[in-house]
């Protein structure tokens, strides 16, 4: 396979930058939290390095639970139709609920995860986004933690795929038109 570093034209986020964001966020977390019963929810499979890095920058011991959803497939635009492909496997249910993510591009995926988790009866539904894109935005999403506002332009990286690849790519980064073209 070609060197990852040839399929991308810039880093937009770099590693450092990420793990910065995380302990900064991390403690403003811990504070929000405190005493709370906090559950964590990531986003499969987009928000894995974002879930694994920055619930080990919370200083307690905290569940986590998993949803997978989809509504990009295998394209570079959101198709807007939101699938469960895997639900919670716990009752959150007077839980307060943070839900973590790799990026708000259209907002389709969270406001729809929103939505249903509010049916739930959670205590209260926070949303915790590594990235946004506010040009992408068709639907707002209310998002309490934010780590980086990005230009609307295709991005790869540290979870987030293009064709199921590039998840693995350390940092945040353009995806060269070449690939997609
Ligand atoms: C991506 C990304 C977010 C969502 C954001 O997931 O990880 O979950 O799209 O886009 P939106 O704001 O326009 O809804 P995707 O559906 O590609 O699944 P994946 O996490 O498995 O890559
Ligand atoms: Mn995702
Ligand atoms: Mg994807």
């Amino acid at each position: 396979a070609a060197d990852i570093q040839s399929d991308i034209t810039e880093v937009l986020v770099t590693e450092e930058q990420i793990r910065a964001k995380l302990e900064e966020i991390a403690a403003r977390v811990a504070s929000d939290y405190d005493g709370k019963d906090l559950v964590l929810v990531g986003v499969l499979k987009g928000a894995v390095m974002v879930m694994a890095d920055f619930s080990r920058a919370l200083p307690f011991a905290v569940p986590m639970d998993w949803m997978a959803v989809s509504s990009y497939g295998a394209g570079t635009r959101s198709s807007g139709v939101v699938q469960i492909r895997k639900d919670l496997d716990t009752d959150i249910h007077d839980k307060h609920v943070l839900i973590v993510e790799d990026i708000i591009d259209s907002g389709l995926t969270l406001s729809w995860l929103l939505e249903n988790f509010a049916s739930r009866g959670a205590a209260s539904v926070e949303v915790f986004a590594l990235l946004r894109k506010p040009d992408a935005a068709k639907v707002h999403v209310e998002s309490r933690y934010v780590g980086f506002e990005i230009p609307n332009e295709f991005v790869i990286g540290y979870g987030l795929d293009y064709a199921e690849k590039y998840r693995n790519l350390r940092d945040v980064a353009v995806l060269a038109p070449h690939v997609y073209a």
